[in-house]
């Protein structure tokens, strides 16, 4: 959700912060914008910021820098996803101080800015935005140039003053600002929204995430909350509230930049989806111990802890919230313990029941998303233990949770989740194997019989990739020019059902909903007539009979049905129009692989739609307000 960045150092610095922004971009794309520093010309003069944004994608803002001069070596970068006022170029960051000698960006939320727009406004604070942003502009002048009449000393120190503004924002905050009095200079501060800062060869760098800055340096420091950096091409700075210096902890990257590239595919999300087998492998690699019990490092819950637990809560937001559907079904079947899964915007605002004895699973592909970390602290504050599962090393779910797994997605760029989709549903697989094996309802031979059936599956959705292309693009025409369509299944074909419908919907802004497929004759199959798109998980379970007879009733009403089967099953031709398979797989693991041709089948129909699969519109990868 928004996407910053900061450069300053000997580098061309609209060069380094386009760059950095067209990296972002998957955080927000409803504009973008930057601040250089403009310095003083040959017949004197002080230095200035020259402020360019533009609505809409870093393509657009990068053009327009195309005709400006490269003199700058120092400035901020912005991509906006809107939370306060449209996606307009007022509203577009950096936003600037009264006099335009401070630019600021911003990713977080102000909770008081109407209080704090309302009194800077009662001392003459001109504001140009609807944002909440722009609040952080005048504060940070007022600090720098003092206020007696406010009781706000001046600092004449943009670093100082910066940390002063803060005192006074109540909210997230992953800031970097800049002064046209103090050329060279990025004062940074953070607040429960990520910023890292880095140091290379040509200056220093400072980004909302390390994807921006991974080209300089490798060496990078995770800001903690209450942590400021000030930047400049000589070095870093580190202070705490109190303006004392700290000594960070460095981070090494050691993921491939390749991850942020392309790699032939033409674009993100398929290159995503074909990463899923490696995902697999690699989010199993030294699960299990040489005397084949599972070993989870970073649990942070004993043995004797999880024995205790007597109930499971797994929280989340959409994709992930389907995951956690999927894991309900495991959960209870091995542990043999009751689960229920819920979104994290609907259990911050409950009041469920908790015990010591409760277990919270809170699960966020990027670790950020506010409403599952204002469950968590929620949670804990009622007493449970806090389990977190995401794809983000150092993220506030993590930093937050009692315990953690990390799915090894690696970085997901595609705004649309579909590796770490995978990703999470393994790491809560070896967790209600976990469960299963700590409560003794199974065997340490069962668990290795399943850990080993879960790996297998790396090389089902290999051959799903190898194979089912041509049926899927099949499918997609079928569904391209519907107004709508079906997704229906039952047990985990109803989790992965759900799953697939938001795929669709989110890719191609094609209107689909999910049903347990035993509820259509309850009301949905009113929407049937001939040709409407039926998707059906109709693989080998215990439930496919029953799938099947739902189908009829579809079939008999025109439905144009596409199923999902099991290799061999050649019966289901008898009333699908169109079929994609999957291979033979156990059923509690047949959503790792039937999710994968229903996230392709998105893509495809989005594709043929001439929709932007990477980018869809309205969404972005974070959502990081309530
Ligand atoms: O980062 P999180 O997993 O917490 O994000 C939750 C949802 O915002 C996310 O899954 C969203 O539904 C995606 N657009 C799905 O593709």
């Amino acid at each position: 959700m928004c996407g910053i960045v900061g450069y300053t150092g000997s580098d061309t610095a609209k060069d380094v912060l386009i760059s950095g922004l067209k990296r972002l971009e998957y955080r927000g794309y409803d504009s973008a914008g930057v601040a250089l520093e403009r310095a003083a010309g040959p017949g004197g003069g002080a230095t200035c910021l020259d402020i360019v944004r533009r609505v809409g994608k870093v393509a657009g803002l990068e053009s327009e820098l195309a005709h400006r001069d490269d003199a700058s070596t120092c400035g901020i970068g912005h991509t906006r996803w809107a939370t306060h006022g449209r996606p307009t170029t007022a509203n577009a960051h950096p936003h600037t101080s009264c006099d335009g000698r401070i630019a600021v960006v911003h990713n977080g939320i102000i909770e008081n800015f109407a209080e704090l727009r309302a009194e800077l406004e009662s001392r003459g604070h001109r504001f140009a935005s609807e944002t909440d942003t722009e609040v952080f502009a005048h504060l940070i002048e007022e600090a720098y140039d003092g206020r007696p009449d406010a009781g706000v000393p001046a600092t004449g120190d943009l670093m100082a003053a910066v940390r002063a503004a803060c005192t006074r924002v109540v909210g997230a905050y992953g800031l970097a600002a800049v002064c046209a009095d103090e050329p060279g200079v990025i004062a940074v501060a953070r607040k429960d929204s990520p910023i890292v800062v880095g140091r290379g060869e040509r200056g220093s760098y400072v980004a909302s995430d390390v994807i921006a800055l991974i080209d300089a340096t490798r060496d990078v420091v995770v800001l903690e909350d209450g942590q400021f950096a000030r930047l400049t091409p000589e070095g870093i700075e580190f202070s705490d509230e109190q303006g004392r210096p700290i000594e960070p902890d460095v981070t090494h990257i050691d993921w491939d930049i390749d991850l942020a590239e392309k790699g032939g595919y033409p674009d993100f999300m398929l290159k995503e989806i074909c990463e899923q087998p490696r995902v697999v492998r690699d989010t199993l690699v030294g699960r299990l111990s040489p005397t084949g019990e599972l070993d989870i490092d970073e649990l942070g819950l004993s043995f004797e802890e999880l024995d205790l637990i007597d109930r499971v809560y797994v929280i989340a937001c959409g994709t992930s919230y389907h995951a956690g559907l999927i894991a309900k079904n495991l959960i209870e079947a091995w542990a043999r313990i009751p689960c229920e899964v819920e979104a994290a915007s609907e259990f911050r605002y409950r009041n469920p029941i908790i015990t010591p004895s409760t277990l919270v699973v809170a699960v966020s592909q990027s670790g950020e998303t506010a409403d599952t970390l204002a469950a968590i602290r929620d949670a804990r504050i009622k007493g449970a233990k806090v389990f977190g599962i995401t794809n983000v090393v150092g993220s506030p779910v993590a930093r937050e949770s009692d315990g953690v797994i990390y799915t090894k997605a690696n970085k997901e760029i595609a705004v649309a989740s579909t590796k770490s989709f995978i990703g999470q549903i393994v790491s809560l697989t070896l967790l209600a194997l976990l469960l299963g094996q700590v409560k003794g309802k199974l065997t340490v031979g069962q668990v290795r019989m399943l850990f080993r059936e879960l790996g297998d599956t790396a090389a089902q959705i290999q051959w799903i990739l190898d194979t089912q292309r041509e049926a899927v693009h099949e499918a997609a025409l079928a569904c391209k020019d519907a107004p709508s369509a079906l997704f229906v299944g039952r047990g985990m074909g109803a989790a992965i059902s759900y799953e697939g419908a938001l795929k669709l919907k989110e890719v191609s802004y094609l209107h689909a909903e999910a049903y347990a497929a035993g509820e259509m004759k309850h009301g949905p199959i009113a929407l049937i007539d001939p040709g409407f798109p039926v998707i059906a998980v109709a693989t080998d379970s215990p439930v496919y009979d029953k799938v099947v007879s739902n189908l009829k009733e579809c079939e008999a009403r025109g439905a144009n049905i596409i199923a999902l089967a099991t290799e061999g099953d050649e019966d289901i031709r008898r009333i699908a129009d169109h079929v994609i398979y999957i291979p033979p797989v156990r059923d509690a693991f047949c959503a790792i692989t039937a999710s994968v041709p229903l996230q392709l089948l998105a893509r495809e129909v989005a594709v043929m739609r001439g929709c932007d699969v990477d980018q869809p519109r309205n969404l972005a990868k974070s959502v990081t307000v309530e």
